[in-house]
């Protein structure tokens, strides 16, 4: 499993902004967005794409551009769509499907309640969206389902990462036939015992959205 951590100065700025509990959920939101795209940059080198003719107004010239069938988009709610507009303004002619999953507080174990993607990802890429990669159990089954759909090229991308999180889930790829890569903002300390990232930020989908 390849990880990347995106070290740049702009995205370490706006995670401690983004961490500081005294942030309010505007700011949060536009900070997520603004690191987002940031991310997008590193997460999307490898995009597919292909030649493309064009003429400029000098000359007849072969750029590139993306190639058919275009990425597909996974925000996973709730938490993940905080995260959508930042990578869309990069891809704006991705698809965009959705997994709902959650996360049971007391066991910690991850449930899918909703999803919205096409029945077959094969040949497409697939970014998927999760701010925090906590225990790894949300990533584990995404990817997992996504597999199921036939994805065979996965990018997750997240804000915060436990290392914890990034054991678990290159654990579950060792056998895999897939290369799953990773980009994240940073790679925290630890979990505690109620599965927060340490620092980490808190709730990313209170933080976003409220406590609801
Ligand atoms: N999910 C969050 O929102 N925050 C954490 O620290 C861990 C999981």
């Amino acid at each position: 499993m390849d990880v990347h951590v995106a070290d740049h100065p702009l995205i370490a700025h706006k995670l401690t902004y983004l961490r500081d509990k005294r942030t309010d959920s505007p700011t949060f939101r536009r900070l997520a967005d603004e690191l987002v795209t940031l991310l997008a940059y590193e997460a999307t080198r490898e995009v597919r794409t292909e030649p493309f003719e064009i003429e400029t107004p000098v000359a007849a010239t072969t750029g590139i551009k993306l190639a058919n069938p275009k990425p597909i988009i996974v925000p996973i709610l709730r938490a993940g769509l905080g995260m959508l507009e930042g990578m869309v303004r990069l891809l704006p002619s991705a698809e965009v499907g959705f997994l709902g999953m959650i996360r049971d507080e007391q066991t910690l174990q991850v449930s899918a309640y909703a999803n919205r993607l096409p029945e077959d990802l094969n040949g497409r890429q697939v970014f998927v969206l999760d701010p925090m990669l906590a225990t790894g159990n949300t990533l584990v089954m995404a990817i997992d389902y996504l597999r199921t759909k036939g994805a065979r090229d996965i990018t997750c991308v997240c804000l915060l990462a436990a290392p914890e999180g990034i054991k678990h889930v290159e654990s579950e790829m060792t056998d895999s036939d897939i290369p799953v890569k990773i980009v994240v903002g940073t790679i925290d300390e630890r979990l505690n015992e109620k599965g927060y990232i340490v620092p980490g930020l808190g709730d990313a989908g209170d933080r976003l959205y409220g406590v609801v």
